[in-house]
Parts: C-alpha cells; structure tokens; sequence
C-alpha cells in the first residue's frame, strides 16, 4: 500500500497526509518518510510519533432513523455514512445490504468487504430479524403461509418464521426472521397476504442484534465477539 493511502486511514485528507509528510510527521521504521508514493505495509507508519496507523477493518453498527439512505452519498438526502464521525467515514466503509428509506434500525457498515458479501449473499443464509407492524389482524395461518414461502409474482420466497407478538382488529405486530433480502421483500410478503405494513425496523442481522442503548441515528463499533460470530457464521 503507498504511504499516502496508509496514512489517510488515520483520518487525514489526501492533501493533510502529504502536508504531514511535508512536514516530517510521517515515520515508517522509525524514520521520516520522504516519499508520500512508498509501498509501507501500514503496521510500519507512525504519524506525529504516536501509535500505528490504524489498519484493522471497520465493522460498525447503526440504528438507522427513517428518511436516512443506505447509501455512501446522495445528492439530496442524508446517507447512513453521514451518520459517523468524519475520520471513519474517510476510511472507507460501506454498508452491508440496504433497508429502504421509510425503514429503520440495523445496518452494518463495514470495509471488511469480503464479510459484506457474505453476509448478503443467499448462499450463507444470514438470518434478518425484522419486527414489523402491518394493518389487519394476522392469525396462525398467515404463519403457516410464511413457514411455507410466500408466492409472489416474480418469485417464492424462501420459507421464513413469523412470530405474531400482538394481534389486533386493525393492526398486529410481529417477527420476522428471513434467510435473503430482496428488493422490498418484508413489504411485498405481507402486502401478499393482505396486511400492508405500517412500519419496519431491522432487529438482527445473524448473532448481531441492534443495540438498545444506541438512539435512532447514533452508531457503534462492534465488539470482538460479535465480529467473530458474524465470520463464524459465514465459514472464516
Ligand atoms: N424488506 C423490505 O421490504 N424493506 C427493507 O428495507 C428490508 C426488508
């Protein structure tokens, strides 16, 4: 990796990493950097003497308020990144699937791509919990019919658990835990079967579940553990 890259993963830009440089607060083996273009293994680069580089992957979760993109950037509309602070959000991470706009709670970001992968592609089977709030009164059938998988026009769905937590005249409310994530698939299942949504939030991705400490909009490292059972998960 060329020292620049390295030492913009510590939060500065482009041009403040080669002002560094410039500068002589850029050390690689205990020397100072001439060449902002060197190959460096980043664990060897130290900026203003203080520690390494930072260098390990981002993983980090965020409650996801409604109107928010899960996106890296837009024109018009706030994005999830926009979320972190500006020196996290210059490393680079991106989220891992993506809820739709009127949507909240979990998202993933990570820069560990290969695990963003993983966790999205069908193939893994990574379990979403969605607790949803939809109109009408749902009842042990429409379960079944979910246990089954939901026929939809361009696809079945494969078969998913539905857990009724309340179950009114006008509106229930429910779990959902799915093994893949189509375009709007928790709305277009219940849409299916005759219950529209009201409001969807993301509880859990795999062993990940949304902190419930962290407020809509606010965002945290994930901790080593979780990390570790997400890579268990998907066979690292
Ligand atoms: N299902 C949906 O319909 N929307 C989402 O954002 C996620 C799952």
């Amino acid at each position: 990796m060329r020292l620049h890259k390295a030492v913009a993963r510590s939060g500065l830009t482009r041009s403040e990493a080669k002002n560094a440089n410039a500068a002589g607060r850029v050390w690689v083996d205990g020397r100072p950097a001439r060449d902002c273009a060197m190959q460096v293994a980043p664990a060897q680069v130290r900026v203003d003497g203080a520690e390494p580089v930072e260098t390990g992957a981002l993983y980090i979760m965020v409650n996801k308020p409604a109107g928010v993109l899960t996106a890296t950037e837009d024109r018009r509309l706030p994005t999830v990144l926009q979320l972190l602070p500006e020196p996290l959000r210059r490393r680079g991470p991106g989220p891992v699937g993506r809820l739709d706009r009127d949507v909240t709670g979990l998202v993933l970001l990570t820069t560990d791509g290969q695990l963003a992968h993983r966790l999205i592609s069908p193939k893994w089977k990574a379990e979403k919990l969605y607790r949803a709030r939809c109109e009408g009164r749902l009842t042990d059938a429409d379960a079944a019919v979910f246990a089954g998988g939901v026929q939809l026009s361009d696809f079945t769905a494969r078969p998913a658990e539905l857990r009724i937590l309340a179950a009114g005249e006008a509106e229930s409310t429910a779990d959902v835990i799915l093994t893949e994530g189509k375009f709007h698939q928790v709305k277009r299942m219940f849409a299916a079967f005759g219950h529209p949504l009201i409001a969807l939030e993301r509880l859990r991705i795999g062993c990940v579940t949304l902190d419930p400490a962290l407020a809509a909009g606010e965002w945290r490292a994930l901790t080593e553990d979780e990390i570790e059972g997400l890579k268990r998960m998907c066979k690292f």
